[in-house]
């Protein structure tokens, strides 16, 4: 391997997926610069505090200690890369149709600075062509004419934050290069830092298969969330009749019902696919029935909240338990929480929440679990959450986590 191929590492955006990448790769041996836009995470960072739970303090303070990993707002600081990793996000935007802005930001900003024989890597989640028509226009009509031999490929990250089994490491990743060079570097890159890296015949089809992944959740928590609110029409325990279902050792996978899909990936990537469909004069129907499915939830767990308050009642206090959209992170991007807090308020409850690991949201601060209510929902069930002594008060309980089984109290969707 030439010197270009082994030295340093940029990772563009150091977020959910830039930070954790910045680590493995620090393990597995390499030199890392950070790049990102935001000063104060920056600033953050190099305080040896981390912002993603995945990361931990100690472990950020020894790369930085180490001069194995810097972080920067430099863009120029790619010049002395020899793979650059972008990690930037890729939101909806208002018509929530793909918003690329930052994508492309981040791409014009760097494409300066990147050096020959640089290996360029998108690891955002995007529409299949967006490396071929959007990443690779912009560095070509933008790099210095001496970088004449670039390589390309895009490795869509599948990290799922709070994930105690599945990591950097032991996560295979998929790698679509654009030509026989490119996929060379980027196996190379990528079995340097994972344990499998699987090679597919183009950007498109790891681009598209990232797609498929996160809309094959979207589709298969629409349709529990469907079936819940059928189970509940009828007295079922939809918990029960999935556990039955999941007796069966092939052909099916349990999903559990909940206030509906939040995070920076199973809301947003589906609609990637749907927007892609329509530009090849396609639709999506099955999905955006899911996606309509999912919007919904919140509005029905609001109802069945109201409907164990007395109607009387008609400013009744309402307490969320967990506003970040899944248990053990403080991530709040594309909550439900949001949706039902704001169908609550708009019904005339009065609303509060609690979450351990999220002190401020939505302009207001966690309250603790004394905060008079006559209604609480388990929205997500935070580690450390102690709702057992909400329910030894005698408070009801909604809860669409399933964390209780059979307790007067608590009532299950
Ligand atoms: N969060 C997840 O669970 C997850 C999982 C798999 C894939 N992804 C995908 O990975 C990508 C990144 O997501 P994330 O969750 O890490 O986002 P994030 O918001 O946690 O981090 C992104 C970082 O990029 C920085 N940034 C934005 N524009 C920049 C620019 N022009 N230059 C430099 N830095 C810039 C932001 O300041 C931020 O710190 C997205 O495409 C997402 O869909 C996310």
């Amino acid at each position: 391997m030439s010197q270009k191929e082994q030295s340093t590492l940029a990772i563009i955006g150091q977020g959910y997926v830039g930070l954790p990448l910045a680590m493995a790769a620090v393990d597995a041996g390499w030199s890392v610069i950070g790049i990102d836009k935001d000063h104060f995470k920056v600033a953050q960072i190099n305080s040896g505090s981390s912002p993603v739970e995945d990361v931990s303090d100690n472990k950020l303070q020894t790369a930085i200690s180490r001069g194995t990993y810097r972080v920067t707002t430099d863009p120029a600081s790619v010049g002395d890369a020899s793979v650059i990793t972008i990690c930037v996000p890729t939101p909806l935007n208002d018509k929530r149709e793909p918003e690329l802005a930052l994508l492309i930001s981040a791409t014009t900003v760097i494409s300066p600075y990147i050096s020959n024989e640089t290996l360029i890597v998108s690891e955002s989640t995007s529409y299949p062509g967006t490396l071929r028509d959007v990443i690779i226009p912009i560095v070509k009509s933008l790099k210095p004419s001496e970088s004449s031999v670039l390589y390309f490929a895009s490795a869509p990250e599948r990290v799922n934050p709070g994930d105690r089994v599945w990591n950097q490491k032991n996560t295979p990743r998929l790698i679509g290069a654009i030509d026989g060079a490119s996929r060379a570097r980027a196996l190379r890159f990528y079995e340097s830092i994972c344990d499998v890296a699987v090679s597919v015949s183009s950007p498109e089809v790891a681009e598209a298969a990232k797609l498929l992944e996160n809309t094959f959740r979207l589709v298969n928590i629409a349709l529990i969330n469907e079936f819940t609110q059928l189970c509940s029409a009828t007295g079922i325990n939809v918990h029960e009749v999935i556990d039955a279902a999941s007796s069966k050792p092939y052909g099916f996978m349990p999903f559990r019902p909940g206030v509906g899909v939040g995070g920076h990936c199973i809301p947003v990537d589906p609609l990637y696919l749907t927007w892609w469909a329509r530009q090849h004069g396609c639709s999506a129907p099955l999905i955006e029935s899911a996606d309509s499915i999912n919007q919904a939830m919140p509005g029905y767990v609001a109802e069945r909240a109201l409907k164990m308050i007395d109607p009387l009642n008609t400013n009744p206090k309402i307490l969320i338990m967990g506003v970040a959209y899944k248990p053990g992170i403080s991530d709040f991007r594309e909550t439900p929480a949001l949706e039902l807090k704001n169908y609550l308020i708009a019904k005339g409850a009065i609303v509060a929440w609690h979450d351990p690991l999220v002190s401020t949201w939505e302009g207001s601060n966690s309250v603790d679990l004394n905060w008079d209510c006559d209604v609480a929902i388990l929205a997500t069930k935070q580690p450390d959450m102690k709702i057992d002594e909400l329910v030894s008060k005698g408070i009801q309980v909604l809860d669409c986590t399933n964390s209780f089984s059979l307790n007067p109290g608590v009532t299950s969707i």
